[in-house]
């Protein structure tokens, strides 16, 4: 079952698991604690994510609001991330393994692997009522050095996870972007055996 408010702004020329796509990136957060149990649930969830020999590159960081290092976390990020984060249940630092552990090459995909981990646990988390809102919007360099990211680490991306709030305690300026975006249409993404050829049932 798709959420109405889902529904109001995203459209789908075929059927998919309602999940995926009521999967989005709400600002608004109620201040409150995030159990072990859920929240590892997510992590369990990336967990199961598919990658290049099994080699599983993804890393998880993460602090709870509360939490000694929350604030660590926190001022990482920029000014418009600080300004809708500080209520979220926790703040979490992905990394990515650039080589392999077995044999040290480089791999050309640890980023794609990554990025199906956290893709996994977005998902996840709308299945446990929860939401979750990926940030570049951070301090890279400096995540490196307070989290102690080894050299054959690549820092991906932050992400806030909580319960959704009210959309008015945001200013007038995250309240209007406050909603579930839209999508390129698939006759502009999918492409029939050659680059530009649109498939015939697009
Ligand atoms: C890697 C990545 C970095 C992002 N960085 C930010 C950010 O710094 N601040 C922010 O408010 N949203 C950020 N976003 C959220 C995107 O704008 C959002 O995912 C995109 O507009 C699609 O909307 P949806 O997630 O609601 O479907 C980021 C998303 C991703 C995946």
């Amino acid at each position: 079952m798709i959420d109405p408010e889902v529904q109001k702004t995203r459209s789908m020329t075929f059927e998919i698991n309602p999940v995926i796509v009521s999967r989005w990136s709400p600002r608004s957060f109620v201040p409150s604690e995030i159990s072990d149990k859920e929240l590892f649930s997510l992590f369990e969830s990336a967990r199961w994510a598919p990658s290049s020999s099994n080699s599983q590159p993804w890393r998880f960081i993460y602090a709870k609001r509360d939490s000694p290092n929350w604030n660590d976390f926190f001022n990482l990020l920029i000014d418009f991330n600080k300004q809708w984060c500080a209520d979220a249940s926790a703040l979490v630092v992905i990394i990515s393994r650039k080589n392999f552990e077995n044999n040290g090459q480089p791999s050309l995909t640890h980023q794609f692997d990554t990025g199906a981990s956290w893709e996994n646990l977005a998902i996840q988390a709308v299945s446990q009522g929860l939401v979750t809102h990926a940030m570049a919007g951070f301090d890279y360099a400096k995540a490196r050095t307070t989290l102690g990211v080894p050299d054959d680490f690549e820092v991906m991306a932050m992400i806030a996870i909580g319960k959704r709030g009210p959309k008015d305690k945001l200013s007038p300026e995250l309240q209007a972007r406050e909603t579930p975006n839209t999508r390129k249409p698939l006759s502009e993404i999918v492409m029939d055996g050659k680059f530009g050829n649109k498939a015939k049932s697009l």
